[in-house]
């Protein structure tokens, strides 16, 4: 259907006293007594472009006001009447494409985002949502510019794996067979299956990223993970978007400053292309947003030691829920008191105890820590897991047997260890606590489009 999208009509001057078509879906709607005012939206712009009805030249429009009903609307552009630096619409025909009833749920009232949740299929027509996908393909851009320009190969990575990187059994099964009585042991109902042998959905493509940067060097994948995490938290999904880089010959401070990198190119990307929406998010759901962020990019990141953050946590002024002490796995609420209130601002905590993480992880000589680091954010917690990986065959071996690890699941990854194994590096960033940082949006189901958590699949 040839029309005009709506952004181009609000940027470009050259439409104002031109004929135009444009198409949309009714945000809001206004009669008074000789004149009729439709707010249009057809996505390609957060701002509704305004529709002028003269009553006098169009009956019956009764069905044209009705919220959520789509119209294709033909009219001259002129500039805004009461705005500003706007221009509407005067209306000369409208035509309706897709009537919309009364029970549309999505009426005037301001609705909460735990109903809109119940409406995955609606709520996206709503300014919230409008605003949250626009920056979430902001985003998305974002990374793949920053890798792209600095030479980094984009690798897609298995969805389908038979190992589990970080090896908390947290992974769904893949499998297209029942399990039956009839199979005497659960490898002979593994057998069985599709593959052959028990399959899963992949929690990180860190393992074949590793490969592939042991040949290309510098690799990042962008894909979604799975994690059947039963934690139902403001901060987990079961799946999410994951954006992992792996580079040859980076070692732990080098991955860090990529990973710097990376988060102030994608706020330095929002800032810049969605003002109006960074605008909306810091009227309505962070208050101080957009000085927040520019501080961000304006500063540098703290570092501290994992050791550092438990003399912090030990001293501070404050009843945690859960007790601290060296070699604790560190809880949001303690991950958020070191960003918010010691360093108040982003902080990469480094050189964990060895016991709390993966067993990819390179081990330091003080034989307790490991070249770990998370990025920890104030409002969020952490967004990033990072480390430089185990390169010596020995000790990688050394880690998988002290965690009850078999390795044959792992043949290949050990492998990259006798074969030209060289120091590398790198890091998880979940894409959407990266949105709910740039958003001030506080819970991860509301930045992105279906949400699937423990117990709930729309
Ligand atoms: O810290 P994680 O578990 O690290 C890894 O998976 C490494 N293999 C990454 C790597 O080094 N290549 O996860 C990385 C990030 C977390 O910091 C978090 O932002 C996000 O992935 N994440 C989740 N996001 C939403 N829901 C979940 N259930 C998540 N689990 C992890
Ligand atoms: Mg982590």
């Amino acid at each position: 259907m040839k029309h005009t999208d709506i952004i181009e009509i609000f940027e470009n001057s050259a439409f104002i006293d031109t004929d135009v078509t444009v198409c949309g879906w009714v945000r809001t709607s206004r009669d008074s007594k000789n004149m009729a005012f439709i707010e249009l939206n057809d996505g390609t712009s957060f701002k509704h472009l305004q529709i002028v009805i003269d009553k006098a030249e169009m009956t019956d429009i009764a069905e044209f006001m009705r919220l959520g009903t789509s119209l294709k609307v033909i009219g001259t552009v002129v500039k805004s009447a009461v705005a500003v630096d706007s221009v509407e619409i005067n209306a000369k025909s409208i035509e309706i494409l897709g009537a919309c009833p009364l029970e549309y749920p999505l009426q005037k009232k301001r609705h909460t985002l735990e109903y809109l949740r119940t409406i995955p299929h609606l709520r996206v027509r709503t300014n919230t949502f409008n605003a949250v996908f626009r920056v979430r393909s902001v985003v998305s851009n974002a990374v793949h510019e920053y890798f792209q320009s600095r030479r980094f190969v984009y690798v897609h990575t298995p969805l389908i794996t038979a190992s589990d990187c970080e090896g908390a059994g947290e992974m769904f099964k893949v499998t297209t067979i029942g399990y039956s009585n009839d199979y005497k042991s659960e490898e002979d109902y593994n057998a069985d299956d599709f593959f052959g042998k028990r399959a899963a959905l992949s929690v990180s493509g860190q393992l074949e990223g590793e490969v592939a940067a042991m040949a290309l060097g510098k690799i990042y994948t962008f894909g979604p993970s799975f994690r059947a995490e039963k934690s139902n938290t403001p901060r987990h999904v079961a799946e999410f978007w994951h954006v992992e880089p792996e580079v040859a010959f980076a070692e732990l401070p080098d991955i860090i400053e990529i990973a710097e990198g990376l988060i102030k190119y994608i706020i330095n990307a929002v800032l810049e292309k969605c003002p109006t929406e960074l605008k909306f998010f810091d009227q309505h759901f962070e208050k101080g947003l957009i000085d927040k962020l520019t501080s961000v990019v304006n500063n540098d990141f703290a570092v501290m030691t994992y050791t550092e953050a438990i003399e912090h946590l030990l001293n501070a002024d404050v009843k945690f829920q859960y007790p601290v002490e060296w070699g604790c796995d560190l809880m949001t609420e303690h991950e958020r008191y070191i960003s918010e209130e010691v360093c108040k601002k982003p902080v990469f905590l480094t050189n964990y105890p060895k016991e709390i993480k993966s067993f990819y992880m390179k081990q330091n000589d003080d034989g307790k820590t490991v070249a770990a680091t998370d990025l920890l954010v104030p409002g969020v917690g952490e967004i990033i897991g990072c480390s430089e990986r185990e390169a010596d065959l020995e000790k990688l071996l050394d880690a998988m047997q002290k965690r009850g690890m078999t390795t044959e699941e792992y043949e290949h990854y050990i492998a990259l260890r006798r074969f030209g194994s060289v120091p590398h590096s790198g890091f998880g960033l979940g894409l959407e606590r990266m949105i709910m940082y740039v958003t001030g949006v506080q819970n991860i189901r509301d930045v992105i489009l279906y949400p699937r958590t423990v117990g709930s699949i729309y």
